[in-house]
């Protein structure tokens, strides 16, 4: 293809802005799908159960338009992962593109999350077209919008979009879908590469998918993919057969080849998803690139926690659910854990919450599976007496306080964007989660902060809090910035005397106590009572600093139980067997599942 006629581009929106919605919209006015096609398309999209690999994971999708000027350009739009802990997912896919169309919501306006895709696509250099949609609601207000985007991020909008600025569309009523086309072709600027030069394309993306295997998009810099081509990726250094080259309209179509400056996949007969690095440069075999392509990274695990089986039997059930979740999604990550209180059981390491919560979701869901999650636990550096230094993804393998120097802690830049009359309580919240105000700015009535925060105050219930307090109204959006040392201990709970490895926490020494009561008042709460007193203890290197009680049951009660008609009796058997199995047997307590979670939520 013609490279002047090529526009690679992908969509950036805050959830719920219509990115779907419009992306669909695009592809059936440049033909892609007709009216029926396109009713069952996201149809699908609702299901990912059915595991249509192409159209649903990867949105990436090529359009020929025909311009008003006569010309046909061929159009790939790329969609990006909306949520910060995909953040280098959505950087290589930017990398692939050389503009970006930015949707906002007419009546929300912009949002935290919005800004720091936008903020990526600029350091990428890219053209942004902005897109004001759903200009069909009755509360849209465009023209403020356009005066947003213009004062919060930056870039031109307030003109006609013949002119450079935002284009208004409706993505329901298909209004301003032709602007939206025509912008993007006079506006982003076409890829540039060369056909001579030795292959160099990155892998943007990878599924699998159950007719094709692994399937690899990928974007062509330098050089040509045919099918037939021995290839070698550069960073993991395997080589493999190159046998299928196509693209997505969204239906496969198999090309010829892929030249400089497109977009598509290829397929080459890998087995596992794992084996692919997304950002990783694709090369031949026999004339290789000298260098690869910028900006790789490992994908690396934040956050940590326990994933055990309510009932022990089902371990092996979990293994393979977790095994074949692996084949979809190579970014987590898992290894086998003893528990002394919840027995077999994997420790899982994610992007990041949502994530974590992803996955947990669909084991439950899709796999039909009752877990218990321990505490979510980030990765700490531990700087050992001896001079050695460890990463520390479970509490319960911290080493004993006297072989250790000190530790580091991770932290995060956190940016939130709250209206005016939440900001108060908003402040607060991150004040008590130890943060360090950087920044705060008012714009058009809302409050714009920068905050620096251990990751170990946000990872449990932070976002929660902080969408209550506003609400609803704040977003937030981070990146990490990196390790710093912290005054942080052990802080280990002990139920009836014995402590409960899945519920060892590490935390800032200065909220240790207020932490440890609490826990202590939760579990109180939680864990029914027995036919003896139980003690529920919080100590740090074995001293106590918090202690509950809880009651022993009062003997007539359990004198009534057995008393009775039989059908009463009965039918208390039975409510007790039902809550048993959400139950872990601990020494001779019972520790019913939801403790273990929401007594690490504060309140
Ligand atoms: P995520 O996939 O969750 O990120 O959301 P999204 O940004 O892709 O938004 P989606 O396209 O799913 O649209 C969100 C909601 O807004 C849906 O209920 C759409 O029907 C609705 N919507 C999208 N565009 C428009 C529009 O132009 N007008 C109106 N009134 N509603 C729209």
């Amino acid at each position: 293809t013609d490279l002047s006629k090529i526009r690679n581009f992908s969509i950036i929106a805050h959830i719920d802005h219509g990115k779907s919605t419009l992306a669909d919209r695009l592809i059936q006015a440049t033909g892609g799908l007709t009216e029926r096609e396109m009713s069952e398309q996201v149809l699908d999209n609702m299901d990912i159960e059915r595991e249509r690999g192409i159209t649903i994971k990867a949105q990436t999708v090529r359009l020929n338009y025909t311009a008003k000027n006569g010309e046909t350009y061929e159009l790939s739009l790329m969609d990006t992962p909306g949520h910060v802990d995909f953040a280098y997912e959505v950087s290589r896919s930017l990398a692939a593109c050389e503009g970006a169309l930015l949707v906002v919501d007419a009546a929300q306006g912009v949002e935290a999350q919005t800004l720091a895709n936008v903020y990526q696509s600029i350091e990428h250099d890219h053209e942004i077209v902005p897109v004001i949609n759903k200009i069909d609601l009755p509360a849209a207000e465009p023209e403020r919008v356009k005066e947003e985007i213009e004062e919060i991020i930056g870039i031109p909008a307030t003109g006609p979009w013949q002119e450079g600025g935002a284009v208004l569309a409706s993505a329901k009523t298909g209004e301003g879908i032709e602007d939206i086309l025509e912008a993007l072709v006079a506006r982003i600027p076409p890829p540039t590469g060369d056909r001579d030069a030795p292959l160099k394309a990155m892998l943007v993306d990878s599924w699998y998918d159950p007719y094709l295997g692994v399937v690899i998009l990928v974007r062509v810099i330098d050089g040509v993919l045919k099918k037939g081509l021995a290839i070698k990726f550069m960073q993991n250094g395997t080589q493999h057969l190159v046998d299928r080259v196509g693209c997505m309209r969204p239906k496969i179509e198999q090309l010829e080849e892929l030249g400089p400056g497109e977009i598509g996949f290829i397929t080459a007969q890998i087995k596992e998803v794992a084996d692919t690095a997304v950002g990783d440069t694709i090369t031949t075999v026999k004339n290789p690139a000298a260098k690869a392509l910028p900006g790789y990274k490992e994908v690396q695990s934040v956050v940590f926690c326990g994933l055990f089986p309510a009932d022990a039997a089902d371990f092996e059930k979990l293994r393979e659910s977790i095994a074949k979740l692996r084949l979809n999604d190579a970014s987590f990550t898992f290894e086998m854990e003893t528990s002394a209180a919840l027995g077999q059981g994997f420790r899982a390491g994610f992007l990041g919450l949502l994530h974590l919560e992803i996955i947990q979701e669909r084991l439950t869901r899709e796999y039909d599976l009752d877990l218990i999650t321990t505490a979510p636990s980030v990765v700490y550096k531990i700087h050992l007496s001896k001079g050695e230094t460890i990463e520390l993804h479970n509490p319960a393998d911290m080493p004993d306080v006297t072989q250790i120097a000190s530790i580091d802690e991770p932290w995060i830049k956190a940016t939130i964007y709250v209206p005016d009359e939440y900001l108060g309580p908003i402040l607060k919240l991150c004040q008590d989660r130890r943060g360090i105000q950087k920044q705060l700015t008012y714009v058009a009535g809302r409050a714009q902060i920068i905050y620096e925060l251990p990751l170990n105050e946000v990872v449990f219930d932070f976002y929660d809090r902080l969408k209550s307090i506003s609400r609803g109204y704040a977003s937030f959006d981070y990146e990490p910035i990196g390790h710093r040392e912290g005054d942080l201990v052990k802080m280990e709970i002990m139920v009836n005397g014995d402590p409960v490895d899945a519920l060892s926490m590490i935390v800032n020494r200065d909220a240790a106590e207020t932490r440890g009561r609490h826990m202590c008042e939760r579990l109180k709460d939680l864990i029914p009572r027995h036919l003896f007193k139980i003690p529920i203890q919080a100590a740090i290197g074995g001293k106590i600093i918090a202690r509950e009680t809880i009651g022993a049951m009062r003997k007539d009660v359990t004198a009534k139980c057995y008393g009775g008609d039989i059908s009463r009796k009965k039918k208390l058997l039975e409510k007790q067997k039902k809550g048993k199995a959400k139950m872990r047997e601990y020494g001779n307590v019972s520790i019913p599942q939801e403790a273990f979670i929401a007594a690490l939520k504060m309140g």
